[in-house]
């Protein structure tokens, strides 16, 4: 089996090395547009096999898609990440032309490839993957929500001062800061949260969340990526193992939540043929009302890609 990532730096490195250390297939393929650097990072990560014992190959090329040849997942991380000072959205006109060109390339090698996009502002660069790749939506979702809940259950895990590992929660809408946070859908260790913290300290980690990303740019002077590789891959990992995992992720709607021909976060299982069902949840009239309005932010920037008819 075959796995491609395309960008290496920051997060498609990082996604790269996570799928080789929990062996998700024999053949890992970077490809990056910048000479030599998918080839050095891969001889790189290939070289802490025999340290960290496992026998995935990574294996960087420039630029060269015919390697990709019949690859089983492809993960888009290509483009530009946010500066300080930039928003998520400011990246549309140069990423889309990146995404769009590498989606073609992509399925002309792996027309039966599932497709997660990374590249920000990432509900409409799974649009614009879409467009491009015109094969059902099931194989073509964005990650943001994985990162999104993380980023919500660290900070919970934090404050509460217990485990990560017992933070079940379920964040909802587009990746910017209209993302919805749900504290009715969020329990620690089967508890519900709200018995746990007291509201004001809740609405701070909510609002953190919504933030979180830029939390980071603003630190780093770019954007994250432990977190981000991490999460791309854990999205892979269900797909390879035919996990049947329930995660939030970017997906096409047809008509769930009232909503349709919009991308946006939502739980889904996620199994071998990608998106196998999304989860309408009940939500209650304050929640609808967030994630419409977070509905709406990302309409707004896909009509954005629309007039610039980069896609077809
Ligand atoms: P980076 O600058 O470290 O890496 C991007 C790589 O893409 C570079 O190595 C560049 O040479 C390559 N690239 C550019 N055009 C290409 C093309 N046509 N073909 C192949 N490779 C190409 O950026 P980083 O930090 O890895 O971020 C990548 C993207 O992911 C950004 O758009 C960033 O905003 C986004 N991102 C999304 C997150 C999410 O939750 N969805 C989280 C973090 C980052
Ligand atoms: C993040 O949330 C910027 O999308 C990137 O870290």
């Amino acid at each position: 089996m075959k796995i491609t990532v395309v960008g290496a730096g920051n997060v498609g490195a990082t996604c790269a090395n996570v799928i080789a250390h929990k062996e998700l297939a024999n053949e890992v393929v970077l490809i990056d547009i910048k000479e030599g650097v998918a080839e050095g990072k891969s001889l790189d990560m290939w070289q802490t096999a025999p340290i960290n014992l496992y026998d995935s190959r990574v294996i960087g090329y420039t630029n060269d898609y015919t390697k990709t040849a019949n690859s089983e997942v492809v993960v888009i991380t290509s483009g530009l990440p946010r500066k300080p000072g930039m928003s998520r959205d400011d990246l549309i006109a140069t990423n889309a032309g990146i995404v769009k060109s590498v989606t073609e390339s992509i399925i002309k090698y792996s027309p039966n490839a599932k497709i997660i996009v990374v590249s920000n502002p990432l509900d409409v660069m799974t649009y614009c993957a879409f467009l491009t790749a015109k094969i059902p939506s099931s194989r073509v979702f964005g990650m943001a929500g994985i990162l999104d809940t993380a980023r919500y259950s660290a900070f919970l895990a934090e404050a509460l001062n217990v485990s990560p590992k017992d933070i079940k929660a379920v964040l909802m809408g587009g990746h910017g800061d209209t993302m919805v946070p749900l504290p009715r859908y969020t329990t620690v260790a089967g508890i519900p949260v709200t018995e746990l913290i007291e509201v004001n300290k809740l609405d701070a980690i909510i609002e953190r969340t919504k933030k979180g990303g830029g939390e980071l740019v603003n630190l780093m002077g770019t954007s994250a990526w432990f977190a981000p590789g991490a999460a791309a891959a854990q999205m892979v990992e269900a797909i390879v193992r035919d996990q049947r995992r329930i995660f939030p992720v970017c997906a096409l709607l047809n008509g769930e939540y009232g909503m349709k021909d919009i991308y946006l976060g939502v739980p889904v299982v996620l199994g071998k043929n990608g998106i196998e069902k999304i989860i309408e949840l009940k939500l209650n009239d304050a929640e609808m009302a967030l994630l419409k309005e977070s509905a709406n932010a990302v309409k707004q920037v896909m009509e954005v890609l629309d007039n610039m008819k980069v896609v077809a």
